[in-house]
């Protein structure tokens, strides 16, 4: 069935549990349409707005969307982190109204904050982590100032915010008194604070999690209305344990308490809330992960005396381990005993580092066993490194999990995205602790999957060079081996300006490839990481004129011949080698670097071989040489016109290029070709050039014929098929190729690139 313009059902209980900010994905199936539309329109936001006076961007069309797809647009935006000044813009006036309002990490002015948002009529906000010179005050004042949003306002998110130091928040609170949830955690939050927030009339959900607050007392004022607490590592707290627990004992309603800790200090608060048999009787949920002295015995006892009881958190504690706490029921338990656990504790603690931390470290441990692949683990994984990109222990735990979660395989099993998501965070990471080498060595390893490098999308470019940073900072053989293997075929995915821009880095790849090529040589080791770097060497060379000169600056020619002498009946070896000495031959200030009569002699000898694409590349070199004229050759002329004859007959050999032989070769552009075919006085040249054009135009039309066309190239076969002195048999093979080309053209039409602008009617 297709799903149109569906908007994602979020599993959204009525409050106290907001929305779920980030965009929450089926990462197997296919984006919904509206997704693929809110992307584009994301990605490219400017193109669909006008710009204001103030540099604010306003969308054109006059159109409104629905409330629900606003959100779902402010929520995409939050989750790539475009939010700022200019494009919130986009939420002024009334276009747009939005109901549950996700502006995490927003990097916005108090101003814009007023301006975009506090007209709609909200009645959720989550502001997390937005930028430090927006406060508390700001937008809680800002919210005050519409009556609506007073009276209607839910549910309020308001983590690791500022509070204003010069324009104290006092009393700001108080008007908003249709809140029933509020997070307000990792801020400098005070007991005068909690007092005032303590006495809204329909609180129900606070969390007050890492915040200044010292003593609890002001929640007796809420104690016939809350039902949900956390105080997850409330670091300051000075009131006695006996003390504590009285207050919470007033707390009747209560059916979610968060008291976890980080480890860091001791709180016996857990350990004699579990002993009390008549306190809190309607808790549903109880959170005291990371919390000392905690044994299974007693978390049975108070799960059992409490009948309504879902969920106990217990990650970082030494309980967990009995059958009863399992998590395999209909109890749920976030823990480190098995997956059931770990997954609830990822799912749970997203946002908090040291337990992140603790579940991956767990979640390794258990990753050795798994058989099948868990594309849902890998997710929560995903989320996890993304919420903490600057945390080392979290992103090397993460590695390692990704690794073993996708190791042989699993990957062939793991969605696409989910690949692609994991590639790009790990690169993240390498970048952001370049000094880190385990993450360097999870990374590539990660990369040397064949699925990945193949299936999956990722920014080839900072990979490869993040692998060839590595190949020149490493001496391990295997991991050599491995990054040797995985440039090459990253390479092949480069752009000529991007292997241009990685040269520094070239310059010491090509050495260290040419030192591998040089060791394998002397010990006459014919092995796969053989062929494999000099397919990477032939590959990094391709149009790519600097690394060329790196490869001669190398001595590379000189290692080449002693291959080719080494190896005389190795064809693949050859085809290898003289792949890439084309490609240096294409550029012609190399040429005179080439013209020594021991290279040239082996090189016509290579000519006459009867394996086609030693010969083929044999010819290609010569014809590149000659092609410059009597005055650039240096060697003796006689030899020059004999290489003429033995190109020209050589070329007459080989099949016709329209049989069915496998492709010789794959060109990025046919650029080197065209001084070639304009070499009227040596047909031989123009005979090697045409037959290669068209030996690739039949293997792969549409990408070849299409080349030829965009880059100009049929103007060159024309002045071939016009020219009377043509060579019969260039001509023949030159009138083939025109054919093929318009055969095509009739068939697909010209390249896009090349259409006329269709004329516009008038009307
Ligand atoms: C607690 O909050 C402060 C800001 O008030 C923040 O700097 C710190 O990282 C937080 N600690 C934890 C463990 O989240
Ligand atoms: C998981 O990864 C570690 C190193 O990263 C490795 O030692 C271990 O063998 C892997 N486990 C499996 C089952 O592949
Ligand atoms: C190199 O990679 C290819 C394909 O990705 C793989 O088949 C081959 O075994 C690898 N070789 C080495 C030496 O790692
Ligand atoms: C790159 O190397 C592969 C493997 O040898 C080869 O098939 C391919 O043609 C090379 N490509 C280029 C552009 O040099």
């Amino acid at each position: 069935m297709v799903r149109f313009l569906h908007v994602q059902s979020r599993q959204r209980a009525p409050p106290p549990i907001c929305s779920d900010c980030p965009a929450v994905q089926a990462e197997a199936s296919p984006y919904s349409l509206l997704d693929i539309c809110l992307s584009a329109l994301t990605a490219d936001l400017e193109k669909f707005c006008t710009e204001r006076r103030d540099g604010t961007l306003c969308l054109k069309e006059s159109e409104r969307l629905p409330q629900e797809v606003a959100d779902r647009l402010l929520q995409t935006m939050a989750f790539h982190e475009l939010l700022n000044d200019g494009t919130v813009g986009i939420f002024r006036g009334n276009q747009m109204r939005l109901k549950q309002a996700c502006i995490r990490k927003a990097k916005i002015s108090a101003l814009s904050f007023r301006k975009a948002f506090c007209h709609h009529k909200l009645v959720e906000l989550d502001a997390a982590g937005m930028n430090a010179d927006v406060t508390i005050a700001d937008i809680v004042s800002g919210l005050g100032s519409n009556k609506w949003i007073r009276q209607n306002l839910q549910c309020l998110v308001l983590d690791s915010l500022t509070l204003s130091l010069t324009n104290p928040c006092k009393g700001c609170f108080k008007q908003l008194s249709g809140l029933r949830v509020l997070s307000i955690t990792n801020v400098l939050f005070h007991n005068e604070d909690l007092v005032e927030v303590a006495s809204l009339p329909r609180l129900e959900s606070l969390d007050i999690s890492n915040t200044s607050v010292t003593d609890i007392t002001a929640l007796l004022a809420c104690k016939d209305r809350l039902k949900s607490l956390s105080m997850h590592y409330l670091k300051y707290l000075s009131m006695s344990t006996q003390q504590v627990l009285d207050i919470l004992r007033e707390l009747k309603y209560l059916n979610h308490l968060d008291i976890s800790d980080d480890q860091q200090f001791t709180s016996d608060i857990p350990v004699s809330l579990l002993e009390q048999k008549d306190i809190l009787p309607h808790l549903e949920s109880l959170d005291i992960s990371g919390s000392k002295f905690i044994t299974d015995e007693a978390v049975e006892a108070f799960v059992k005396q409490r009948p309504a009881m879902q969920f106990v958190g217990l990650l970082a504690t030494d309980a967990g381990y009995s059958e009863f706490l399992s998590g395999e029921g209909s109890l749920k338990v976030s823990g480190g005993a098995n997956e059931i656990q770990i997954s609830e504790a990822l799912k749970r603690y997203s946002e908090r580092s040291y337990f992140v931390k603790e579940a991956f470290f767990r979640l390794f441990t258990q990753t050795c066993f798994m058989k099948v692949t868990k594309p849902e683990i890998l997710k929560l994984v995903i989320i996890g490194m993304r919420n903490h990109p600057l945390d080392l222990a979290v992103q090397l735990t993460a590695s390692a999990c990704c690794l073993n979660l996708t190791r042989q395989g699993l990957a062939a099993g793991m969605p696409v995205r989910l690949l692609s998501d994991v590639i790009h965070l790990l690169l993240k990471a390498v970048e952001n602790f370049p000094e880190q080498q385990q993450l360097q060595k999870n990374c590539l390893l990660l990369l040397s999957s064949v699925r990945i490098l193949q299936d999956v999308p990722f920014n080839r470019f900072e990979a490869a060079k993040l692998v060839m940073q590595w190949l020149c900072n490493h001496e391990n053989q295997n991991m050599q081996r491995m990054a040797v293997n995985i440039s090459s075929i990253l390479a092949l995915k480069l752009s000529s300006e991007q292997t241009a821009q990685l040269s520094a880095e070239l310059y010491i790849v090509v050495g260290e490839l040419l030192e591998i090529v040089e060791q394998k040589t002397n010990l006459n080791e014919v092995d796969t990481t053989f062929m494999f770097t000099l397919s990477a060497l032939w590959n990094l060379t391709d149009e790519s004129p600097t690394t060329c000169r790196h490869f001669i600056d190398n001595q590379g020619l000189e290692l080449f011949m002693r291959v080719l002498e080494f190896f005389p009946s190795d064809s693949s070896i050859q085809h290898k080698v003289l792949g890439l000495l084309n490609n240096v031959a294409e550029v012609r200030e190399l040429h005179s670097k080439l013209m020594w009569k021991d290279f040239i002699d082996t090189i016509g000898e290579l000519l006459c071989s009867t394996e086609i694409e030693v010969s083929y590349f044999s010819a290609g070199i010569i014809a590149h040489l000659i092609s410059r004229g009597e005055q650039a050759w240096t060697l003796s002329p006689t030899q020059r016109k004999s290489l003429m004859e033995q190109l020209h007959s050589a070329v007459l050999k080989w099949p016709t290029p329209r049989c069915k032989m496998v492709a010789l070769v794959a060109y990025r552009s046919f650029s080197p070709f065209y001084p070639l075919l304009d070499c009227f006085t040596i047909p031989g040249v123009q005979l090697w050039a045409v037959w290669a054009i068209q030996h690739v135009c039949c293997k792969t039309p549409a990408r070849y014929c299409s080349m030829l066309i965009e880059e100009g190239g049929l103007r060159h076969l024309r002045d071939i098929k016009e020219n009377e002195q043509t060579d019969p048999d260039v001509l023949q093979i030159t009138a083939e190729i025109l054919d093929s080309v318009d055969t095509h053209i009739r068939y697909y039409g010209k390249p896009k690139s090349l259409q006329k602008p269709e004329a516009k009617s008038n009307g």
